[in-house]
């Protein structure tokens, strides 16, 4: 349907630890709507292809050292230059499935000390999820499940202190999904709640600004 100004995108997170299953679950969402005919996209943050990203990028495999207040502030710059473009594809009527995001910025720093309020005030102004979803999984269990890249945080003591901050952003909007479960019952109750949303969207609702 072209030009109906009415029918917008969702804009769908996904967040959690490393390991939690994320990525993969953000595949099969982004197939599931595309079987079903919805216009989609899959996107990802850190956005390593930009040149903050590659910044960011350097100093996740550690062939860079930055200030911890430094890499926050290009993790948040990283959201900002996709914003606009982010705003237009929602406009245009697709669906973003964001794979990290805000929430992953404040989680990631305050698990170093920094000030929560901080961490969240280069966020403000964002462009706010319509869902956020939460795989949770205990940072043991995430562990044993191998795979640990070597990238910086990818470190139990340090996913235990990202866990927690987690638990300090969440409100009542987000959507807990036991991340332990099976790969495909996970996939099941995720699709039951992005395809709620895009049909909100569809009908009319607002898009929103962080943090709200
Ligand atoms: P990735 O493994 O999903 O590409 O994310 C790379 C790491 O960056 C991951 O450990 C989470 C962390 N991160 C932040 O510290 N701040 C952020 O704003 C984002 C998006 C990710």
């Amino acid at each position: 349907r072209i030009g109906n100004i009415d029918s917008r995108g969702a804009l769908v997170v996904l967040e959690g630890l490393d390991r939690c299953g994320k990525t993969s679950q953000c595949s099969r969402l982004l197939s599931y709507l595309e079987g079903l005919g919805h216009s989609v996209e899959l996107w990802r943050f850190p956005d390593r292809t930009t040149s903050v990203g590659q910044m960011i990028s350097a100093y996740l495999s550690n062939e860079s050292h930055l200030d911890d207040h430094t890499i926050h502030l290009l993790f948040s710059a990283n959201r900002w230059e996709k914003r606009s473009m982010m705003e237009a594809k929602l406009k245009a009527g697709t669906t973003l499935i964001v794979d990290r995001y805000s929430y992953s910025g404040v989680a990631f720093s305050s698990a170093k000390g920094i000030d929560i309020e901080w961490c969240k005030a280069p966020e403000i102004g964002l462009l706010a999820p319509d869902s956020v979803l939460y795989l949770d999984i205990p940072p043991e269990k995430a562990a044993e499940r191998g795979g640990y890249g070597g990238e910086r945080y990818e470190h139990l003591e340090f996913q235990r202190k990202v866990a927690q901050c987690y638990q300090m952003l969440r409100d009542s909007s987000w959507k807990i999904i036991d991340a332990c479960q099976s790969i495909e019952d996970v996939e099941k109750q995720l699709k039951e709640i992005v395809l709620d949303q895009v049909t909100a969207c569809k009908k009319g609702k607002p898009l929103s600004l962080l943090w709200s």
